[in-house]
């Protein structure tokens, strides 16, 4: 899961990928990362942690690492949020393989349509439960696929 900070999107996305693979009892490895290196080693931010507590999901021992060149390796499947992540994954991409793992994870419920989860940063709360609402039905795919 790849957004740009690490602190907001990807780190809901990871929690609610994880809850949702261990209900059936899928042993996944998923992990989270961000492109840039703004916040390393940072928990999430508050109200990622606010929202995600909202629907019994800790979140808050997590903490911002910087996506590398080595994640094409260690995991099938890349999710970039929005197209600026999906642009600077592939550009650290050394080969087919690599970019054939790589996807906007908003695929999964709006196929085709290259939509993004918008950045809630800079804005309020309810861009947050907008956020976990996208990426809540698109790990319902993911795991619906992947079975
Ligand atoms: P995220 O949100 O990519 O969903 O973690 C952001 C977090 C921090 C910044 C931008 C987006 N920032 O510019 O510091």
């Amino acid at each position: 899961m790849v957004c740009l900070g690490n602190i907001c999107r990807s780190p809901m996305a990871e929690g609610i990928m994880r809850h949702k693979a261990n209900a059936v009892g899928k042993s996944w490895q998923i992990d989270s990362a961000g492109t840039s290196n703004f916040h390393v080693d940072e928990a999430p931010d508050r109200r990622s942690v606010k929202k995600m507590k909202e629907y019994n999901i800790d979140i808050s021992s997590l903490r911002g690492r910087q996506f590398s060149v080595s994640d094409f390796e260690a995991f099938d499947l890349i999710l970039a949020m929005d197209e600026s992540n999906f642009s600077n994954i592939m550009k650290l991409a050394k080969n087919d393989d690599h970019r054939n793992r790589v996807r906007m994870i908003l695929e999964y419920t709006f196929p085709g349509q290259r939509m993004s989860v918008p950045d809630p940063y800079y804005g309020g709360e309810s861009g947050f439960e907008n956020v976990y609402r996208l990426l809540d039905s698109a790990c319902d795919k993911i795991l619906e696929e992947h079975s």
